[in-house]
Formats: C-alpha cells, sequence, structure tokens
C-alpha cells in the first residue's frame, strides 16, 4: 500500500518511518512541517511532502494524493495550550480525514489515547482537553465511510520495544514503548481484522500480530 504518514518528525512517528522504509510490502510518503525536516527526510531516502495540519484541506488533500492509506501519529504536545489541541489533534485530525476523502483514500488509522471513546474513564488532569480532541476527532472516524482502525496506547514511553503488547479495555499496565506503538500501526495497515475497529494497547505477552489477528 502507499502509506501517507502525518507526524513524520514526531517520536512515534520516526518509528513508524523506519519500519516503512524497511518495508517491502508498503511505500511510505513522510508529511513534516519544515523543509529542513524533509530535506533529512529525502537524503535518507525517504519520499517526503511538506504540509501543515493548521493549512488547508486542499493543501493536505494535494500532499495525499495518490496515497492508498492515512496514519495520523501528529498532536500539539504538552508544551502547547488548549488552542493547539483543538486546532491539530482535533480541527487537523478532522482536516486530514477530509482531505483523505477528497483524493479517494478509503484506509485511516488513527494513533488516539487510552480510552480516548469512554468519558467515565477520564481523570481530572490537565490533559482532559487533550482526551476531549481526540475523542471527537475518533468519533469522526468512526462516523465515517473509511476503512479505520482507531489504536489507543496508554503513556508512552522511550525505551526499546518488546514487539509484545496487551489489548482490551481493562489493563492493569498504563504504558507502553513508542516503538511498539509504531510496530503495532504498521503490522495494522493491512491486517482486515483490525478494520472497524477501535483498539486500546499497553505493553503485554503477546506478539503484535498475533494481537491484531485475534482481536474482537
Ligand atoms: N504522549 C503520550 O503519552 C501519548 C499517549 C497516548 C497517545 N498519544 C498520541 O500519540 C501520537 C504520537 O505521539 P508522539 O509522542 O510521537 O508525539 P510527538 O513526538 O509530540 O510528535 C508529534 C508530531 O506532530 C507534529 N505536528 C504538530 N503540529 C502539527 C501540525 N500543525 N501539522 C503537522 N504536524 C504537526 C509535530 O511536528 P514537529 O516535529 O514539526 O513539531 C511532531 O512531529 C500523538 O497523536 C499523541 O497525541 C500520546
Amino acid at each position: 500500500m502507499k502509506v501517507f504518514l502525518i507526524g513524520s518528525n514526531g517520536q512515534v512517528g520516526k518509528h513508524i518511518v523506519k519500519l516503512l522504509q524497511d518495508s517491502e510490502k508498503h511505500e511510505l510518503t513522510a508529511m513534516v512541517r519544515s523543509e529542513e525536516q524533509a530535506q533529512q527526510l529525502i537524503d535518507s531516502g525517504v519520499n517526503a511532502v511538506i504540509a501543515d495540519l493548521e493549512g488547508s484541506v486542499d493543501e493536505l488533500a494535494d500532499a495525499m494524493q495518490g496515497s492508498d492509506a492515512v496514519i495520523f501519529t501528529a498532536g500539539s504536545g504538552g508544551k502547547t495550550g488548549p488552542d493547539k489541541t483543538l486546532l491539530v489533534d482535533l480541527d487537523g485530525a478532522v482536516k486530514s480525514m477530509e482531505a483523505a476523502e477528497k483524493v479517494g483514500i478509503n484506509r485511516y488509522i488513527m494513533v488516539s489515547a487510552y480510552k480516548a471513546y469512554d468519558r467515565e474513564s477520564w481523570k481530572e488532569s490537565p490533559i482532559k482537553p487533550y482526551m476531549v480532541a481526540k475523542h471527537y476527532a475518533d468519533r469522526m472516524i468512526v462516523a465515517s465511510n473509511f476503512e479505520y482502525t482507531i489504536i489507543g496506547p496508554g503513556l508512552l514511553l522511550n525505551e526499546p520495544g518488546t514487539g509484545k503488547i496487551e489489548v482490551g479495555d481493562n489493563i492493569q499496565k498504563t504504558s507502553i514503548p513508542r516503538e511498539d506503538v509504531a510496530r503495532t500501526v504498521v503490522a495494522a495497515i493491512d491486517e482486515e481484522n483490525t478494520y472497524q475497529k477501535t483498539i486500546e494497547i499497553m505493553s503485554g505477552d503477546t506478539p503484535i500480530e498475533d494481537a491484531l489477528k485475534t482481536v474482537k
């Protein structure tokens, strides 16, 4: 598949770039925000395009033209305020869906957050507005015609991945290495058992491919 990656310069995004660069099944177009980031990718042999989630749907659609699948792993991050949470995590995500629809892409994979679908599980904390943004972006995907997969990881860690996860909505562990989130996303691309599913993940004991093949 021709995969369009939004958030390619991010911490999870960089792992996905590496995995897709080595993939024989998929061809990557990496979306980034700056010339410098794009040049670095191009220098390492990756097809890169510059676009911004705060730009127009048309700009995003132009960048996506010719792709078969979109992966969204961008995020406004913890250092910005609720304005960017709305503009990037919510509206940026929804604009990317509109752009994908516009150019006829029907596969969409969203990196969401653990139990973003379940308001009652959200703690009173500064990240609550972020959970709201993820919640409504996910609802737009579920209401769309995409063959979607929503992946909801817990706290992301910069530890080496283990290649093993746990799937479910009542997991005791609370975190997962970014590398394992990236592997899960890449494994989900053409795993039809993940289509039309919202999958919550943490570190675990089941090999990623097996976990995705058997997820309900
Ligand atoms: N942190 C957690 O514990 C946690 C938990 C669950 C889920 N998540 C989600 O997991 C995903 C990956 O997280 P991460 O740690 O890899 O995030 P990250 O390192 O902060 O990367 C986010 C990427 O989004 C890009 N971005 C921000 N605003 C943008 C815009 N307007 N247009 C285009 N790109 C934009 C950034 O670009 P620049 O590089 O140019 O800044 C960056 O590369 C995110 O969706 C996040 O919300 C995070």
